[in-house]
C-alpha cells in the first residue's frame, strides 16, 4: 500500500508542536505495519539539510510566485523514512518557523507557500511528478496541507484516495478571498460547500470538505468538534461529514521518550528500577534554583503559551498551590502577557517557582523526568502529548477533562484507585477552583507514598504506542482502498 503523507513540520528537523512529533513517528510505525510510506515536506532550510542522498525528481519551474521550484527525493537518516521535499527558495528559505517570522507575524505569502505544498502533493498523487511512484492514498495534515484535497478533487483523473487529519481546528489557514485566484482552483470550489468560510478562503475547510475521510487525534476531540463549543465555526461542516469522521489517538515515540534509554536525563529509570527518578528530580531542582527537597511535590508545565493551554488558570492558583509546599517549573514560550506573568511569578516565588521562557527539547526531557506531576489545564486539547510523555516517565498528569486528555488519563477517584486503574487527576470546568481542587488532591496523594507509587506504576504500565495508532490508520486505509481493488 503506497501512502503519501503531506505535512509542514517533522521532529527533529522542524518542530513547533505535537504535529512534528506525529510526523516524526507515524510513518515508521505505518512502515512497520507493511505500508510503503513517503513524506512530502516544504523545503525549509533544516529539512533540505536533513535530506540524505537527495536526487532531483523534477523541475517544476515557476509556480506560486517562486521563480524556481524543484522536487527532491531522499531519505531522512534519523528515521529511515523516504521523503519528497519541495525546494522553492523564494518561498521557504527563511529564518523563523514554518508559519511566522521571528517576531511572530504570519508570513504574508502563506497562501502561496502552503498552496504550493498542497499542489505538489496532489500532482504526486496524480502520478504527474514522479513516474516511478504514485501513491494510492494521500494523507494530508492540518490546514498547511489541506489544499491538497481540493487539488485532488479538481483533477478528475486522480485515483488516489484522500485522508485529512485535523491536529488543531483552531488554526484554519484563513486568507483573503482576493487571494483565491492564486490557488488556480476552479471558481466553483470557492463556495460554502467548498473552501469558502465567511467570505474568506480556508485551507482547513478545503481539507474538511474535499477529503474522502477526516480523522482527528482522539475520539473525544472527534466528537467535540461537531459541537458549537469546540467546532471553531466548522462544526456544521463536521456534522455534515460525521459518517466520514473518526478519532485515532496519537502515540508516543519510544525511541525518543523512554526513561530507560533517555540520554538527556540525569539518570535512567524504569518501572522496575525507579530510583533514578529521585536523582532526576534532585538534579532538576538544583539546576533550576529550586529548593532541593525530595518531599516537595514538583509540578511541571511544558507547553506552548497559547490561550488553548489554559495556563492563566495555573497563575491564578499558584499561591494556593505553593502554600501546600509544592513547587512549579514551567518551560514554554508564546503569548507575551503569559510570558511576563510567569517571569514575574518566578521572581516573586524564588526557590519555589522556576520559569524557562524558551523552546528546549533536551530540557523538556529533564523536566518531564524530574517532575512529580505534569499539568495540562487545556481549554481544548485535540490529543496532547506531554501527558503521554508524563505517563511514560511516571510523572502524573493533572488534566482538564477535555479532548485527548479524557481518553488518556484515568482520574484517581475511589473506584479507579481500588481497581488499580488510576493514572492521574482530572477536573471538569475550566476554572481556577476546579484546577486548585485537582492540584490539592494530587498534593494530598503525593504525601501518601504507597498510593503515589501505585499511581506511578499504573502510569508506566500504559501503552500509548504508535504501533496501536498505525494499526488503526491501516484499517482506515484498507477500508478506503478495498472497493478499488
Ligand atoms: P501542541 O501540539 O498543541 O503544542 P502537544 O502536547 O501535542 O501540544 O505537543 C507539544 C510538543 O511540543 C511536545 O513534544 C512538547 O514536549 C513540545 N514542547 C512544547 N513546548 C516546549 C518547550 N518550551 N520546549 C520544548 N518542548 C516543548
Ligand atoms: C495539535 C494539538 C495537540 C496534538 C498535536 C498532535 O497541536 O494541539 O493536542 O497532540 O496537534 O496531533
Amino acid at each position: 500500500m503506497k501512502i503519501l503523507h503531506a505535512a509542514a513540520e517533522m521532529f527533529p528537523l522542524v518542530k513547533t508542536g505535537g504535529l512534528a512529533d506525529v510526523i516524526g513517528a507515524l510513518p515508521q510505525a505505518l512502515a512497520a505495519e507493511g505500508a510503503e510510506v513517503r513524506l512530502l515536506l516544504p523545503g525549509l532550510p533544516a529539512v533540505l539539510q536533513g535530506l540524505a542522498q537527495p536526487r532531483r525528481v523534477c523541475d517544476i519551474g515557476a509556480v506560486f510566485g517562486a521563480a524556481r521550484v524543484t522536487l527532491w527525493f531522499g531519505r531522512f537518516a534519523h528515521s529511515g523514512v523516504d521523503a519528497y521535499v519541495v525546494d522553492a527558495p523564494y518561498l521557504y528559505c527563511r529564518p523563523g518557523n514554518p508559519y511566522q517570522d521571528a517576531a511572530g507575524i504570519a508570513w504574508s505569502d502563506n497562501a502561496q507557500r502552503f498552496a504550493l505544498l498542497g499542489w505538489v502533493a496532489a500532482h504526486l498523487a496524480a502520478g504527474e511528478l514522479d513516474s516511478a511512484w504514485t501513491p494510492e492514498l494521500l494523507h494530508a495534515h492540518d490546514w498547511h496541507a489541506g489544499l491538497a484535497c481540493a487539488y485532488v478533487a479538481a483533477h478528475p483523473g486522480t485515483r488516489a484516495a484522500t485522508v485529512f487529519t485535523v491536529h488543531n481546528l483552531q488554526y484554519q489557514g484563513l486568507f483573503d478571498a482576493a487571494d483565491y485566484h492564486l490557488t488556480g482552483l476552479p471558481s466553483r470550489f470557492m463556495a460554502r460547500s467548498g473552501l469558502e468560510f465567511h467570505g474568506q478562503v480556508s485551507f482547513m475547510k478545503a481539507g474538511l470538505s474535499f477529503s474522502q475521510r477526516v480523522t482527528t487525534v482522539s475520539s473525544s476531540y472527534a466528537a467535540e468538534i461537531t459541537t458549537e463549543a469546540f467546532g471553531c465555526g466548522m462544526d456544521g461542516v463536521l456534522r455534515a461529514r460525521a459518517g466520514d469522521l473518526c478519532g485515532i489517538l496519537n502515540g508516543v515515540d519510544g525511541a525518543v521518550w523512554n526513561p530507560q534509554t533517555d540520554t538527556a536525563i540525569a539518570r535512567p529509570y524504569s518501572r522496575t528500577a525507579m530510583h533514578g527518578k529521585a536523582e532526576c528530580k534532585a538534579r532538576l531542582q538544583q539546576a533550576l534554583g529550586l529548593q532541593v527537597d525530595p518531599q516537595a511535590p514538583l509540578f511541571a508545565v511544558v507547553s506552548r503559551l497559547s490561550p488553548q493551554k489554559g495556563l492563566d488558570l495555573v497563575l491564578a492558583v499558584l499561591p494556593e498551590l505553593l502554600a501546600q509546599g509544592a513547587q512549579l517549573v514551567l518551560q514554554g514560550s508564546g503569548d507575551a502577557d503569559l510570558e511576563q506573568a510567569f517571569a514575574d511569578a518566578a521572581l516573586r516565588f524564588r526557590g519555589q517557582v522556576a520559569v524557562r521562557l524558551v523552546y528546549d527539547e533536551a530540557y523538556a526531557h529533564q523536566i518531564i523526568a524530574g517532575a512529580d506531576a505534569i499539568v495540562l489545564p487545556s481549554r481544548f486539547e485535540p490529543c496532547g502529548l506531554t501527558q503521554l510523555y508524563g505517563l511514560r516517565y511516571a510523572t502524573i498528569p493533572v488534566v482538564r477533562r477535555v479532548g485527548g486528555l479524557i481518553d488518556t488519563v484515568v482520574d484517581a477517584d475511589a473506584q479507579a484507585l481500588a481497581e488499580k486503574r488510576a493514572t492521574g487527576f482530572a477536573f471538569g470546568p475550566a476554572s481556577a477552583d476546579a484546577l486548585a481542587q485537582a492540584l490539592s488532591r494530587a498534593v494530598a496523594m503525593y504525601r501518601q507514598r504507597a498510593a503515589w507509587a501505585g499511581l506511578m506504576d499504573n502510569a508506566m504500565a500504559q501503552d500509548f504506542s504508535w504501533a496501536k495508532a498505525a494499526k488503526s490508520y491501516m484499517q482506515l486505509y484498507r477500508d478506503m482502498l478495498a472497493p478499488r481493488a
